[in-house]
Formats: C-alpha cells, sequence, structure tokens
C-alpha cells in the first residue's frame, strides 16, 4: 500500500497548499481547495516512497536510426496544419474546449483516417458507451475504419489492454477527466486524479512511441478539474472553439513543443461531421452586403495563414452621459485606444457617440494589426459612405498616430488578390519589399494622412 499523506489542492489551477484556505493564493478562485490524499504510486511524485538503490540508464547520444517517418499525418490538412505537419510518433497532445464543441467528433474521424491509412488506432471513451460512439461513427459513414475502441476510464486496466498487444501508433482518450488510477485515493476528476492519470498515459506513450491524444474539457466554474494542469505534462496543447450560433469550428494550436504555434485549422460542423474549409476567407467574407457603410475588411495573418476578415462598426448619436463602447471579437482596451487617437491625432470625434464594433463570423482577433482596418470602420460608420467594396485594410496604429509596419504584408496582398480584391491600405514600411503588380497597394505613415485620403475621396465622389 502506497504510503498516505495528505494535501489541499486547488481544483482550479492545480496550486498545492499546505493547509485548508478559503481562496487559493495562486489564482484567487474562492472554495476551490479541496483536501486530497496524495502519496505513492503513479504521479505521486516527491512524495513517493523512495527506492533503495537506482537503475542505471543507458546514456545515449543525440544522432541515432530512426526507423519510423517521426511524424504520422491524417490528411486532414486542417489538422496537419494545426499539429505542425502531423502527429509527432512519441508525443502527448492536449485538445481542449467546450463541451459540445466537437471533440469527441473531430478526433473520431482523425482515428478512422489514421486506421484507413493502416495505423494501428485505439480509441478510448470515458464518457461515451461504445453503442453512443458506434452510433456517432455510423453518422459520420465511418463504421468499417479499423479503430480499436473500447468504453473504459481506469488507468490500471486501460495500460493492462495496452501491453497485452504491439502498442498502438495513436491513443486517444476521450476524456482526461474521466480517467482515474487506484495509487491515488482522491475521487475522479479531481486535480490530483486527472494529473497522476495522465501522467502514467504521458509515461506509457514516450515509452512505446505512441502518440496520445488527451481530450480535456474547460469549464469556466471549476467544477470539474481543469485540464491546465496537463498543460506543462504534453507536447502541444490544441483549443477547439466555435460558437453555438456559427457552424465553423476553429482548431488552434497554443503550444507546440513540434511546431509554429498559433496556426488554425478551420473546419465546418456539418449532419455528417466536421468538413475542413480549404478557404476560410470565403467563409468569414460570407455574404456582404458591400454597400454599407462602417465595413472594412482586414488583411489578417492567424499563424502563418492569411485571413480576411469583415470587420463592421456602428457609429450611433448618444443620448447616455457616458457613451456606450461594445465590442465583439476584438480588444476593448485597443478600441478605446484607437478612438483615443483618432480623436486627438486626426480631430475625429466619437465623444457624443454610442461605438459598436464587431468581428463578423464570430472571430475573435488578437492581432494589432487589425487597428487600421478598426479606423476604417469607424471612420465609414460616423461618415455614412461606404468603403470602396474591393479594398482591404491592414496596419498598427501607435498612439502617436503613426502606421506601424506588420508581418507578412506579402502573404495578406497575395490572399486579398487572390479572393478578388485589387486595393490595399496599409503602412508605408511594408511597401519597401515591393507590392503584387496587378494589386494597387497605398502605404500610408500616418492615420492622419488615412482620414484626409477618405474625406478627400469622400468630397469627390459628393459626400459629406
Ligand atoms: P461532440 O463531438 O460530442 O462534442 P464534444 O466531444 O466536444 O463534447 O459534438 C457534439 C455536437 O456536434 C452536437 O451538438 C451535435 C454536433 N454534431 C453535428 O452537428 N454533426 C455530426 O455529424 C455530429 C457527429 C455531431
Ligand atoms: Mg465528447
Amino acid at each position: 500500500m502506497a504510503r498516505r499523506s495528505s494535501s489541499f489542492v486547488c481544483q482550479s489551477c492545480g496550486a498545492v497548499t499546505a493547509k485548508w484556505v478559503g481562496r487559493c493564493e495562486s489564482c484567487g478562485e474562492w472554495n476551490s481547495i479541496v483536501e486530497e490524499q496524495t502519496g505513492g504510486g503513479i504521479g505521486g511524485g516527491p512524495g513517493r516512497a523512495s527506492r533503495s538503490k537506482g537503475r542505471v540508464v543507458p546514456l545515449v547520444g543525440l544522432s541515432g536510426d530512426a526507423k519510423e517517418a517521426p511524424r504520422i499525418q491524417t490528411n486532414v490538412a486542417e489538422l496537419d496544419r494545426v499539429t505542425g505537419g502531423g502527429f509527432v510518433r512519441g508525443s502527448a497532445l492536449l485538445v481542449g474546449g467546450d463541451p459540445g464543441i466537437g471533440k469527441s467528433t473531430l478526433l473520431i474521424q482523425a482515428a478512422a483516417q489514421l486506421a484507413h491509412l493502416g495505423h494501428k488506432t485505439v480509441y478510448i471513451s470515458g464518457e461515451e458507451a461504445i453503442g453512443q460512439v458506434r452510433l456517432r461513427a455510423e453518422r459520420l459513414g465511418l463504421s468499417d475504419a479499423p479503430v480499436a475502441l473500447a468504453a473504459e476510464t481506469s488507468v490500471e486496466d486501460i495500460l493492462a489492454t495496452l501491453e497485452a498487444d504491439t502498442p498502438p501508433a495513436m491513443l486517444i482518450l476521450d476524456s482526461v477527466q474521466t480517467l482515474w488510477t487506484d495509487q491515488v485515493e482522491s475521487p475522479p476528476g479531481t486535480v490530483t486524479q486527472v494529473r497522476a492519470s495522465a501522467q502514467a498515459m504521458v509515461r506509457y506513450a514516450k515509452k512505446n512511441g505512441t502518440t496520445l491524444v488527451l481530450v480535456g474539457h474547460v469549464t469556466k466554474d471549476g467544477q470539474i478539474a481543469g485540464p491546465r494542469v496537463v498543460e506543462h505534462m504534453v507536447d502541444a496543447v490544441l483549443y477547439f472553439e466555435g460558437d453555438g450560433a456559427h457552424q465553423y469550428r476553429i482548431l488552434r494550436s497554443v503550444k507546440n513543443r513540434f511546431g509554429a504555434t498559433d496556426e488554425i485549422g478551420v473546419f465546418e460542423m456539418t449532419g455528417k461531421g466536421l468538413v475542413e474549409v480549404a478557404n476560410p476567407s470565403a467563409l468569414f467574407l460570407g455574404d456582404r452586403t458591400t454597400s454599407a457603410p462602417g465595413a472594412a475588411v482586414f488583411a489578417g495573418l492567424e499563424g502563418s495563414r492569411p485571413l480576411l476578415i469583415e470587420i463592421q462598426a456602428l457609429v450611433a448619436q448618444s443620448t447616455l452621459g457616458t457613451p456606450r463602447r461594445a465590442v465583439i471579437g476584438w480588444d476593448n482596451a485597443r478600441l478605446s485606444m484607437i478612438l483615443a487617437v483618432l480623436e486627438a491625432r486626426c480631430g475625429v470625434r466619437f465623444s457624443q457617440h454610442d461605438v459598436y464594433l464587431n468581428v463578423a463570423g464570430g472571430l475573435k482577433i488578437n492581432e494589432p494589426g487589425a487597428d487600421l482596418a478598426v479606423a476604417a470602420a469607424l471612420i465609414s460608420s460616423l461618415s455614412g459612405l461606404a468603403l470602396p467594396a474591393n479594398c482591404v485594410y491592414f496596419g498598427e496604429v501607435s498612439l502617436s498616430g503613426a502606421i506601424r509596419p506588420v508581418a507578412q504584408a506579402q502573404s495578406r496582398l497575395k490572399e486579398a488578390e487572390k479572393l478578388g480584391f485589387d486595393q490595399a491600405i496599409c503602412p508605408e514600411g511594408n511597401l519597401k519589399d515591393g507590392a503584387g503588380s496587378a494589386f494597387k497597394a497605398t502605404g500610408l505613415a500616418e492615420l492622419g494622412d488615412f482620414v484626409a485620403k477618405l474625406s478627400a475621396e469622400a468630397s469627390a465622389s459628393g459626400g459629406t
């Protein structure tokens, strides 16, 4: 029997304290500290019983023969892009996301692909019964895929099953919160259990060269132990996001030891499962009404992929003492900054107006490169004049009103050209490396120049 000791673990962030406290000092969460039995066995860490004598492990050089291709590709291009060119053998991944977003659907589809390609694939469901998984596979038309399926939650049973046969190339555990090991005495779902179970499975994967995919639910209220404690154990963390109102889903890599982060893969949830979206710009631009004022197309960048996104602004006369500023899909503070720069440096006043900003399609933009597109949408809505339908905008605005260059201007311009745009307003600094041929890119150094250009165009077309 393992040595028993108890500690107090925050169920939200996994921090350990010596005594019970009402509020976690690490993450500030209230009432998240639970007493847990830790100690011996897998995942017990420093608390485990000491061994009398260590075992000699062979030390090897960096070079050596790797027998198999280090990556397994799924041939689902969007998935391979996010993993950095396929799953790395012997690596562990965490796929997080809200319940119901489509994690199980994505992974059963990937499992079926891999199995069809001849890789031994094991899918272990801890949440759904065999019948439910089969039903879904049938709906997706994947019943004939040679995926080995089990419904199990005990880590010891899973390991015993796996060790009875040759190790699989791919092992999917859906979900990590349902796993439990009898090496620790906390109830399933607690941080200690999740950590110990994940550690045991990661160890198996590394030892046997199996790619391990752990599915984790992200809950905001911290009721179930968040998979955050697993994040530092795995080699890659992918988040599957999207919202209920839209059919598309985005798989985003937030950590990847074997590839670039911030890569995204775009899928659409259909009646027949997730379908790859090869040209997401067309999706996000959707059915644009080009004649309406307040819409500007931002030529953005997600990871290595250029993406055109429509930014919509509504500037309306306010009846409130403090006008409203509401933002969906962009940073609130960033909007305030752009409004302040427009007021202070360009003399465009918003203080009597409510401002609403929306990123079309429910996408979230984190890039400062969207500043210029936001400014364009704001000015367009304020003046009531539509921007040219064939023009894209990108550029970062500094507090001084200068338009700063952004990364990868060429690929942004190329994407815009591909989608039928023929003009761009971008930072002057980005045009030094030469713009596309048929494309009319205008480089600007100051936000003030941009405002002047817009009002000149407005008066030329007979507007106000
Ligand atoms: P699921 O993969 O079970 O989500 P998670 O594992 O992240 O909790 O996805 C469930 C949702 O996906 C459910 O609301 C129905 C929808 N769905 C489709 O629209 N089409 C399909 O073909 C499938 C299998 C699911
Ligand atoms: Mg699921």
